[in-house]
């Protein structure tokens, strides 16, 4: 097992399936003790046994990060649990309606907003106050390419990401010199769970020629990047937008 989180404590949103799920693996297998965070408490504990099954450290968290209190209670959790927090992906998310703007339904505009955007706020404000406490720390935000670039139908997520990313880079100036590095992703059309349950195989067929390398992308290979901007290899680096794309945005 390397050791690049050795004596760290992490704690994963929407931990317990797709791009979190691989996070929060690597996280472990890199040494960290994990709280892997979801509110499908039976697959985060899933992603937990497989944790240990591999000799590493992790505990689940069921909560719904759209409610402050309750993602209060994870940070409290995980410094409970493990003694600090020191890193934290903030990655749940959904894909809320597919509908052009005059026709979005309001109460689906107001369910994306709070679980993409709402939740990244809460969990990156109670996070910081326990990196502090901690010395330092590094907090990746799960954006999307759709926090750059925009997609017919999707106005709520498309909206919320770009807010991620306007969220990150203002926490990422304000705690820089206090030792917390705060950074986005930025996946392009990962094979997860959230595309395989909501589009057929012909609509995914064709989103992956949207992509130059012409393939959707894997979990692993937005975790690869995660774990490196978390790592002390990306000391310098915070406050930036970071795209795992095959290429979609670069046309
Ligand atoms: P997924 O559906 O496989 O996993 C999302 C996890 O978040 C699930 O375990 C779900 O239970 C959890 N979750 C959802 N709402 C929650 C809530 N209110 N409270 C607690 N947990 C909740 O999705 P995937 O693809 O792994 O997505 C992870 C993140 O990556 C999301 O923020 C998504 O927007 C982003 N992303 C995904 C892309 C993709 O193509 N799959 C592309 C770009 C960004």
């Amino acid at each position: 097992m390397s050791s690049r989180f050795e004596d760290k404590v992490a704690l994963v949103t929407g931990g317990a399936s797709g791009i979190g799920e691989a996070v929060a693996l690597q996280l472990a297998r890199e040494g960290a003790k994990v709280v892997v965070a979801d509110m499908d408490l039976s697959g985060a504990e899933r992603v937990v046994h497989a944790i240990e099954q591999a000799r590493g450290t992790a505990a689940a968290f069921e909560l719904n990060v759209a409610d402050p209190i309750e993602v209060d209670a994870l940070v409290s959790f995980a410094v409970r649990t493990y003694g600090a927090l020191h890193l934290a992906v903030n990655n749940a998310g959904i894909g809320g309606p597919s509908a052009q703007t005059a026709d979005y339904p309001l109460d689906g505009w107001q369910k994306v907003i709070d679980v993409n955007l709402n939740s990244v706020f809460f969990c990156t404000k109670y996070e910081i106050a326990a990196m502090l406490q901690a010395g330092g720390g590094a907090i990746v935000n799960m954006a999307s390419i759709l926090g750059s670039v925009g997609f017919a139908n999707a106005s709520a997520y498309v909206a919320a990401k770009h807010g991620v990313l306007g969220l990150t880079k203002v926490a990422a100036i304000e705690y820089a010199a206090k030792g917390i590095r705060i950074n986005a992703v930025g996946p392009g059309f990962i094979d997860t769970p959230l595309l395989s349950k909501n589009l057929d195989a012909a609509t995914l067929g064709a989103i992956a020629a949207m992509h130059p390398i012409g393939r959707l992308g894997r979990s692993e290979e937005v975790a690869a990047l995660t774990c490196f901007l978390l790592s002390d290899e990306a000391s310098f680096i915070t406050g930036s937008y970071h795209l795992v794309d095959g290429g979609y945005v670069a046309p």
